[in-house]
C-alpha cells in the first residue's frame, strides 16, 4: 500500500495505471467507437469490443487490407485525456464461424482530434505483433505509454488479407491535464550520455514543441543517470538534460500547456543529483502563470537549496499556491554544469476528481471547506480501495480456478490408484492432457495478466508434469504400474491419512488419523502469549492463508513450558517466528490452523523447531515458534564457509536426527531443504517449515499452472509423477539437502536444467533405462557420503535407507 500510495502521489504511475477503459465493460459508448469503413452493418465499429460476441463478432473493414495501404482503422474516443499503458486485441471468432484476425497493427493517437501521431516503441518500431488466431486475446504493453483522447488501431498485413478486430485499451485518466511541453532539445554529455527526449511526440528542431515525451512517460530515472530501467538503450536514456554552457542566461525555460484553466496546488520535478558528475537539481525556479490570455505580472519564485550530501535522484515539490492557469512557464536555474529531469507532474484542484462526475462549482460553499490535503487523501484512498477490490477479485477468481485444476488432478490420481492393476500408461497420459487443457483454457482471462501487482504475475507455462511415455510393451507397463503402487505404498494405508493444509504454503502435513484422534482429546500444550509483547521485524514468508513474520518477543520465558528452557537471561527479548492466519481466512483454514497448532505442540525434539506459545484468544490467530539468529542454513552456508567437512556432516547428522523423530511419528515434511533449516549456536540445526512463498527462494519452486508451487528439484520421482509423499520421499529430499550442504549452497540442484528438463529427468527415473541424471559428487564430498546421497535417490522406495540408518551412518563418519 505504501508503495502504491507513494507512486500515486509522485506520479510514476506507469506500473499501477492498467485498468480496462471500457470497450469490453461497456463504459465506452457505441457512438464513441468509429471506423474508416465496415464490411456490413453487423461488423460495424461498435462490435470491435474485446471479448464481445455481439453482431458478427468483431469490427471488419469493407475491403481486404493490402500490405502497402494503411487506410483502415478502428477509432476510439475516450472523451478526455487518458494515460494508456496497455492494449489488447482479438480476432473474429463468432462461436467458431469466424477466422479473421490481424497479425500486425499500428497505433495512432491524438489529443485534440486534429494532430495525429504514430506510436513508436522505445526502439523506434511502429508495428505491433497482433493475433495468431481468432479467439486468443493478445495484450501488449505500450512502451512508452501514450497520453491521448483518441486512439486508432490500424491493421497491417504482409499479404492481402481479410482482417477483423476486437480491442481494449488499458490505463487511467490523465489527471495532470498537461497537453504539451515545449523545451530546448536535450543535449549530449561527453561521458558519453545522451539526454535527448527520444520519445517526444511533437516537433523537434532546435527546441521541442507541441508534444509530450519522457518527462511524462511515468518512468522515473535512477540515481545513476547512466543506467536505465529500460532494456537495451543508451546511457542517460531516462533523463532529458541540459548543460549551462549552452544557456548563458543560466536557466532553461520550459512551457507547459493544459487542457483547461486549472487551480494548481503543486508541481513535482524528478531530478538527478549525481553531484560527482557535475549534475545537480536546480538552484531556483521562477514560474509565470497564464490564465485567460495574459501572463500574470508577478512570478512565483522557489529556491529548493543545493544538496551536496545525498546523490539520490529525487522529486522536488514546488508549491504553486493555488494559481489559476491554463499555461505555466518555468525557468529552471542551473546549480551545476548539468541539470537532468526525468518526470514532471502537476497536481491541480480538479485533478483528484473525476471531473465528469463532480465538476466543482465556483460558488459552491461546500467546496471551500475542503482543503487540498483532504482531497488528495480521499483520492488516494479511493484509488487504494479500488486496487484492493481488483486484487480481491483476482484472488477469488484464482481460487475457483485452483479448485478446477485440483479436481482435475485429483481425478487423475484417483484413476491411477483405483485402476492401478489394469490401467495403461495411455489412459494416464490422456487424463494428464485433459487436466492441462482445462487449465490452459482457464488461463485465458485478461485480468490475470494486466495487473502486475500480483506477485506471481507471469505467463502460464504450457508444461504440466508430463507422464513419461510408456516403457516397453503393454504387458511390461502393467507390471511396472503394479510395482509403483506397491512400492509407493507408505507404511500405513492411504485412507488413514488426514491431509492438513499448512497455512503458510501449499504443503500439506500428512499424519495418520490415529495420531489426530489422540491429539483432539487433549488440550494444546502451550500458553497464550500477549500480542503486544511482539515487535515486528521482517516478513519471512507468505502463503494463501497467512504470513510468517520474524518478531522480537519480550518476556517469553514466563510463557514457556518449564520442561523447555532457553539459555538466555530473563527480561531479554528473543527472536521468534510468528506464523499468522489472515483474519479473513475461512472456517476450514481456521480449523486447520488450530490442528496445526495441536500437532506442532506435540513435536518435541532438539532438532525440530519448537512451538513456544500461541495467540488464539483473538484474531489474527498466531503461533509463535523458535527462531535462531543465524537464520536459515542456505543463507548461512552461502555466507560463511565452515571449517571443513566435519562441520558439514555434523549439521547433516542433526537434520537426519530431526527427520528420524518426525518419521517415527509418521509425519511427512514434504519440503525438506536447507532453506527450511535454521542454524543455532555451535552449528546446531533445527528443522522448520516456512511455506513455499518466500521471495528469496521463489526460484526453487515450480508452479504448476497456478495450482500448487512445488519444490521439484527436491522431490522424488513418485512425488512429482504420482503425487505420493511419504517418509521415503522425505529421504529423497534429504539426499538433495545433503548435496546442497556439501556444495555450501552455492548452487541450486540441477542448476543447468530448466524446470521442464527436471521433470523430464524424473520421467527417466520412472523409466529406469539408465538415462536419468543424478546430482554430481560435490568437490569436498567423500565417496562414502556421496554413496548415502545416491542411496536416497534409489528408484524403489523400499531400497532407500531409513532416517535411522542415515543418522547412524553420519554419526559413524563424525565420531
Ligand atoms: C537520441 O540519442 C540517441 C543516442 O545518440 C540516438 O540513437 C537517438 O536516435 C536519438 N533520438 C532522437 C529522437 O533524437
Ligand atoms: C483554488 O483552490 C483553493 C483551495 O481549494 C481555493 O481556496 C481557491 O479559492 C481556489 N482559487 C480559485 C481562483 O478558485
Ligand atoms: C557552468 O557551471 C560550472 C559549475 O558550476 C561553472 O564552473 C561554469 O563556470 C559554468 N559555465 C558557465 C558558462 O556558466
Amino acid at each position: 500500500c505504501a508503495l502504491i500510495k507513494r507512486e500515486l502521489l509522485h506520479g510514476c504511475v506507469a506500473g499501477v495505471c492498467r485498468y480496462p477503459l471500457g470497450m469490453s465493460g461497456g463504459q465506452i459508448q457505441d457512438e464513441d467507437i468509429s471506423a474508416s469503413s465496415q464490411w456490413s452493418e453487423s461488423t460495424a465499429a461498435r462490435y470491435g469490443r474485446l471479448d464481445f460476441e455481439e453482431g458478427d463478432g468483431a469490427w471488419c473493414p469493407e475491403v481486404t487490407v493490402e500490405p502497402d495501404s494503411q487506410k483502415e482503422f478502428l477509432q476510439i474516443d475516450l472523451r478526455s485525456l487518458h494515460f494508456v499503458t496497455l492494449v489488447g486485441t482479438q480476432g473474429r471468432h463468432a462461436g467458431g464461424i469466424g477466422n479473421e484476425f490481424s497479425q500486425m497493427y499500428k497505433i495512432k493517437y491524438s489529443r485534440d482530434g486534429s494532430r495525429w501521431i504514430s506510436w513508436r516503441n522505445r526502439q523506434g518500431q511502429q508495428v505491433i505483433e497482433g493475433n495468431r488466431n481468432a479467439y486468443d486475446i493478445v495484450l501488449k504493453d505500450l512502451e512508452p505509454p501514450i497520453i491521448a483522447r483518441f486512439v486508432r488501431f490500424m491493421p497491417v498485413t504482409d499479404h492481402p488479407m481479410n482482417v477483423c478486430m476486437r480491442v481494449e485499451l488499458y490505463g487511467c485518466e490523465w489527471l495532470d491535464g498537461l497537453v504539451s511541453y515545449n523545451a530546448p532539445a536535450g543535449e549530449q554529455m561527453s561521458l558519453p550520455a545522451y539526454f535527448n527526449d527520444s520519445v517526444y511526440d511533437g516537433a523537434v528542431i532546435h527546441s521541442m514543441t507541441e508534444g509530450l515525451g519522457q518527462l511524462t512517460d511515468g518512468v522515473c530515472g535512477l540515481d545513476d543517470f547512466s543506467h536505465s530501467h529500460v532494456y537495451n538503450v543508451w546511457p542517460g536514456y531516462d533523463y532529458v538534460g541540459w548543460t549551462n554552457e549552452s544557456f548563458p542566461a543560466g536557466f532553461v525555460e520550459i512551457m507547459f500547456e493544459f487542457d483547461r484553466t486549472r487551480n494548481f496546488t503543486t508541481m513535482k520535478v524528478h531530478c538527478n543529483n549525481m553531484f560527482s558528475q557535475h549534475t545537480k537539481a536546480f538552484r531556483q525556479v521562477v514560474c509565470y502563470f497564464r490564465s485567460e490570455a495574459d501572463w500574470e505580472p508577478t512570478p512565483l519564485v522557489f529556491n529548493p537549496g543545493e544538496d551536496e550530501q545525498n546523490p539520490r535522484a529525487r522529486f522536488v515539490t514546488i508549491d504553486l499556491l493555488h494559481h489559476m492557469a491554463s499555461a505555466i512557464k518555468c525557468r529552471f536555474y542551473f546549480a551545476d554544469a548539468w541539470m537532468l529531469f526525468s518526470e514532471i507532474t502537476f497536481q491541480s484542484d480538479t485533478a483528484m476528481y473525476n471531473t465528469t462526475l463532480a465538476p466543482p462549482k465556483k460558488d459552491d460553499p461546500t467546496h471551500k471547506v475542503d482543503d487540498s490535503n483532504t482531497r488528495i487523501l480521499i483520492g488516494c484512498l479511493v484509488a487504494i480501495i479500488f486496487i484492493l477490490v481488483v486484487i480481491i477479485v483476482i484472488i477469488l477468481w484464482r481460487q475457483v480456478w485452483q479448485k478446477i485444476v485440483e479436481k482435475a488432478s485429483r481425478r487423475m490420481l484417483d484413476d491411477e490408484l483405483t485402476a492401478s492393476l489394469s490401467i495403461q500408461s495411455e489412459t494416464l497420459a490422456y487424463t494428464h492432457n485433459q487436466a492441462s487443457t482445462s487449465s490452459e483454457q482457464e488461463s485465458n482471462s485478461t485480468y490475470e495478466r494486466i495487473f502486475p501487482l500480483v506477485p506471481d504475475y507471469q505467463e502460464p507455462s504450457h508444461i504440466m508434469c508430463k507422464l513419461p511415455e510408456e516403457p516397453g510393451s503393454t504387458a511390461a507397463s502393467k507390471a511396472t504400474t503394479t510395482t509403483i503402487v506397491q512400492e509407493g505404498a507408505p507404511h500405513y494405508a492411504e485412507a488413514d491419512i488426514v491431509d492438513l493444509q499448512g497455512v503458510t504454503g501449499s504443503n500439506t502435513y500428512a499424519i495418520p488419523t490415529l495420531v489426530m484422534d489422540l491429539l483432539s482429546g487433549k488440550d494444546i500444550g502451550v500458553e497464550e502469549f500477549p500480542r503486544k509483547l511482539l515487535t515486528f521485524k521482517e516478513k519471512l514468508g507468505e502463503g494463501q492463508f497467512g504470513e510468517v513474520h520474524l518478531c522480537e518477543a519480550k518476556g517469553m520465558q514466563e510463557f514457556m513450558n518449564t520442561e523447555f528452557s532457553f539459555d538466555i537471561p530473563e527480561e531479554q527479548t528473543v527472536l521468534v517466528a510468528v506464523k499468522m492466519l489472515r483474519s479473513d481466512a475461512d472456517k476450514n483454514a481456521r480449523l486447520d490452523f488450530l490442528k496445526e497448532i495441536k500437532i506442532m505442540s506435540r513435536l518435541k525434539d532438539p532438532n525440530i523447531i519448537r512451538l513456544l506459545a500461541v495467540c488464539i484468544y483473538s484474531d489474527p490467530l498466531c503461533m509463535i515458534t523458535e527462531y535462531m539468529e543465524n537464520g536459515d542454513l542456505n543463507q548461512f552456508l552461502s555466507h560463511h564457509e565452515p571449517e571443513g567437512f566435519n562441520d558439514l556432516s555434523y549439521m547433516a547428522a542433526h537434520i537426519a536426527s530431526g527427520m528420524k523423530y518426525l518419521s517415527s511419528l509418521n509425519f511427512v515434511h514434504r519440503d525438506l531443504a536447507t532453506r527450511n533449516c535454521l542454524v543455532g549456536k555451535n552449528f546446531t540445526i533445527k528443522i522448520a517449515d516456512f511455506g513455499m512463498s518466500r521471495n528469496l527462494y521463489s526460484g526453487d519452486y515450480y508452479r504448476i499452472q497456478g495450482r500448487a508451487v512445488l519444490p521439484i528439484r527436491w522431490m522424488s520421482w513418485e512425488s512429482i509423477l504420482l503425487g505420493k509423499f511419504t517418509t521415503a520421499s522425505d529421504v529423497w529430499a534429504f539426499g538433495v539437502t545433503l548435496w546442497e550442504i556439501l556444495n555450501f549452497c552455492k548452487e541450486q540442484p540441477y542448476s543447468q536444467l530448466s524446470d521442464e528438463q527436471v521433470i523430464e529427468n524424473t520421467g527417466e527415473f520412472f523409466r529406469d533405462k539408465k538415462r536419468q541424471i543424478y546430482l554430481p559428487q560435490p568437490e569436498l564430498c567423500p565417496d562414502s557420503l556421496y554413496w548415502i546421497m545416491l542411496s536416497c535417490w534409489r528408484r524403489n522406495t523400499k531400497e532407500r535407507p531409513s532416517f535411522q540408518e542415515i543418522h547412524r551412518a553420519l554419526l559413524e563418519m563424525h565420531p
